[in-house]
């Protein structure tokens, strides 16, 4: 089947809940045209686009889909519990959830070069993956969260989606139900697919996660300081009303240590330092202002709560010149 990938000229943008359960209904139908009574797998992350499509899937085919959440150990707090409890616990689907996190850490010890732990990252994933497709028989199609933009900046299949490169013995037809939705058309349906608002309304993560926030060779201690900072600076953000407001904002554990003082001894810990960021396109991006008063309740927070952490950094610079991540 030959599934259209121009978005019609006279596609009305889904903007209410009407329009997005008519949505549902009629991809639910396409999918089951589809797919039939065959098997489809899918890379599931816990982002929204994949998120989304797992649950429409759920909804069309039942337990002939087969989602795959790889655990790479550079998840934000919390995530990999999310994606189980909702679509396992909640959902009903057919969960395979592979703890993958020794194996990618392995793999990035010692390895200091952004873009050679991006590729580590992007490889393993693809290799994790291509290991559990093997082990399923009978799986004829690949579902992927590709979105409009996704089609209009990079050709049919999503630039960054890690699943690109699976073996040629390991082809699969295509399911990509969210083909012409525009990202708030995504969490307009979602929403109405009954996805957790934290889950559909969440802000751009990259693939390589939070490999690219802990600088340098990636360390665990490191990382454990990442991942925590990190959780509470969402969940000030979130208690504060920063969370809808600000495009992207996450903490950076860089790989030196400087000097300070904790219980009257001198400590010799990890600076945290604080991104905060407002862009419409990430081609450029802007500081967003935190009241001073919600910075040193978070600078509080994590010099006192974080493990190996004695002072907290805000990053104020612009993109140009800098770029919104650190690596
Ligand atoms: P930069 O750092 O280039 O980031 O200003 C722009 C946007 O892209 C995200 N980003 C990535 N997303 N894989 C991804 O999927 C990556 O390797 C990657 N690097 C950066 C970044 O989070 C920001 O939203």
């Amino acid at each position: 089947m030959v599934l259209s990938n121009k978005r019609p000229d006279d596609m009305a943008r889904i903007t209410t809940k009407e329009l997005a359960q008519k949505f549902i209904d009629e991809q639910v139908k396409e999918i089951q045209a589809q797919v039939g009574d065959r098997k489809v797998l899918l890379a599931l992350s816990g982002g929204v686009d994949s998120s989304v499509v797992a649950a429409l899937l759920i909804k069309a085919i039942g337990k002939n889909l087969y989602c795959v959440h790889v655990n790479h150990g550079l998840l934000r707090k919390g995530e990999p519990e999310q994606v189980v409890k909702v679509f396992r616990d909640e959902m009903n689907a057919n969960l395979i959830y592979v703890d993958a996190v020794d194996r990618f850490l392995d793999k990035l010890a010692g390895v200091e070069e952004p873009e050679k732990k991006r590729k580590i990252i992007g490889a393993e994933f693809i290799r994790v993956f291509e290991e559990q497709a093997r082990k399923l028989e009978g799986i004829d199609f690949l579902a992927q969260g590709t979105i409009y933009p996704d089609i209009l900046e990079s050709g049919p299949v999503k630039a960054h989606h890690n699943v690109g490169g699976l073996p040629d013995d390991l082809q699969f037809e295509l399911v990509e139900p969210i083909r012409l939705l525009y990202k708030d058309e995504v969490r307009m349906v979602g929403v109405e697919l009954g996805l957790p608002a934290g889950m559909v309304y969440r802000q751009p993560f990259p693939g390589p996660g939070l490999g690219v926030r802990c600088l340098g060779a990636i360390t665990r201690d490191r990382l454990e300081a990442l991942r925590e900072s990190d959780a509470i600076l969402r969940e000030e953000f979130d208690k504060n009303g920063l969370a809808n407001k600000v495009w992207q904002y996450f903490t950076i554990v860089p790989d030196f240590k400087t000097v300070g003082v904790k219980n009257d001894l001198r400590s010799y810990e990890w600076p945290v330092i604080i991104r905060a960021v407002n862009t419409i396109d990430a081609m450029t991006a802007t500081i967003e202002e935190i009241p001073y008063d919600i910075l040193h309740h978070i600078t509080d927070r994590i010099t006192h709560e974080v493990k190996g952490v004695n002072r907290v950094l805000y990053d104020l610079t612009p993109k140009p010149t800098g770029t919104i991540e650190w690596e």
